[in-house]
């Protein structure tokens, strides 16, 4: 039987691809470029000499930007009011590649290394399950022979040994990391104890925050609601394209040491835990779209926006990227954002980034009728019986209850 196996090149993966082997699996394996750092060359070589029969790899760098990230800025996902759910976005991404692969090469058996405690197992199985409802998963982390075997690192260690299985010279960070072009997420480890403080060392993908830098200007456009160009306003260079608006702003952003979170967040399996991410260019994104979006829309549908966003949200945080409640909801949100287009300028400085200026062709803003210098289309008498008619229930409350709250 073959199994497509999503490989990292890492410790685990590298077991789980020889005890599939030992098992009597033809095994092929499927890496997805999504803008990690890793040489897949090597990967590739490794792979082959444990004994995998195949590997592929496919760049999804492009299609994870623009159908993945794009539109869940659009949208303005965001779980748990901090987290821009950077790995929840690549998993569907993922997913989709390894469905392909596992159709095209006739494996009727698609195997993971996520564990058995975490939302990954979740997001790459029901993301298979919807567009291979075929498919048979393998689990490794989750089959009690293969995780009473390998009880710590030290178990896949002298596994790798015994197998022959190259194992990197460079010791392991002692937490893990999951990367991509969105952002860096670290769990696990020493960060297991949520009062233990990352250490500087940890943040690959922003700078540490020494010294104050002069700030840095931007224009970002956006066309119903995705962003389409950035302009840097200090060296007037010009960004158009998603990959190319993407690695600019994750180096602007680095430098100015953007996005950095560190929280505690609720995993869908129903357990606490503790993770640090960074994600500069998605977060300089989020707050220049959530300006704009502010600044055009009717009120009433933007809250009725930011209730469906909580909704969205979760579905992309608990691997439901692919199901019908997804699918309607993406296309309300989507409908709000017809009159979204404008540009919106923001301002870096160290350690964060704000709107210092916008402007849009159908905003709802309208400087005459709020201006304190001209009357425009609005008589302030008529405030009085607005605020009167809205004060008879708090009148009358008081006339009942008195004035204590
Ligand atoms: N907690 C984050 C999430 O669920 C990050 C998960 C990181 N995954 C990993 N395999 N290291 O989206
Ligand atoms: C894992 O459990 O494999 C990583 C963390 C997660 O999926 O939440």
């Amino acid at each position: 039987e073959k199994v497509l196996l999503a490989y990292s090149g890492g410790l685990d993966t590298s077991c789980i691809l020889k005890w599939l082997l030992d098992k009597g699996y033809e095994v092929i394996c499927f890496m997805a470029d999504v803008g990690q750092e890793e040489d897949f060359e090597v990967a590739r070589a490794k792979a082959l000499k444990i004994g995998a029969s195949d590997v592929i790899i496919k760049d999804l760098k492009e299609d994870f930007v623009k159908n993945y990230i794009w539109p869940s800025i659009r949208m303005g996902l965001i779980y748990e009011e901090r987290y821009l759910l950077g790995t929840s976005l690549a998993r569907p991404c993922i997913s989709v590649g390894l469905v392909e692969v596992a159709k095209a090469k006739g494996a009727r058996y698609i195997a993971h290394g996520a564990t058995g405690k975490g939302n990954d197992q979740v997001r790459f199985e029901l993301s298979a399950y919807a567009l291979y409802p075929e498919v048979k998963i393998i689990a490794p982390w989750r089959i009690e022979e293969f995780y009473r075997r390998f009880q710590g690192r030290s178990d896949l260690l002298n596994y790798a040994k015994e197998n022959g299985i190259p194992v990197s010279a460079t010791p392991k960070a002692p937490w893990s990391m999951d990367a991509n072009i969105m952002h860096i997420s670290y769990e696990s480890g020493i960060l297991e104890d949520p009062l233990t403080i990352a250490p500087d060392n940890l943040y690959q993908m922003t700078v540490n925050p020494t010294t104050f830098k002069p700030p840095h200007r931007l224009n970002i456009y956006f066309e119903k609601g995705l962003p389409t160009l950035v302009e840097d306003l200090q060296t007037r260079a010009k960004y158009s394209n998603p990959l190319a608006i993407i690695e600019h702003l994750n180096k602007l952003g680095s430098l100015f040491s953007i996005g950095r979170i560190d929280i505690v967040e609720n995993r869908f399996v129903g357990l606490k835990s503790r993770g640090v991410y960074e994600a500069p260019g998605g977060t300089i994104l989020f707050t220049a779209h959530q300006d704009l979006e502010i600044f055009s829309l009717d009120r009433e549908v933007y809250r009725l926006k930011t209730f469906l966003r909580e909704k969205m949200s979760d579905y992309v945080y608990n691997g439901f990227w692919f199901s019908p409640e997804a699918k309607f909801t993406r296309k309300c949100l989507e409908i709000s954002q017809e009159t979204v287009s404008g540009k919106v300028t923001v301002e870096l400085i160290t350690g964060s980034v704000r709107a210092i200026g916008r402007e849009a062709s159908n905003s709802l803003y309208n400087q005459e009728l709020v201006s304190m210098d001209v009357h425009g289309n609005y008589s302030p008498s008529d405030a009085s019986g607005f605020i009167s008619i809205n004060s008879l229930r708090l009148r009358e409350h008081c006339r009942v209850y008195g004035s204590n709250f």
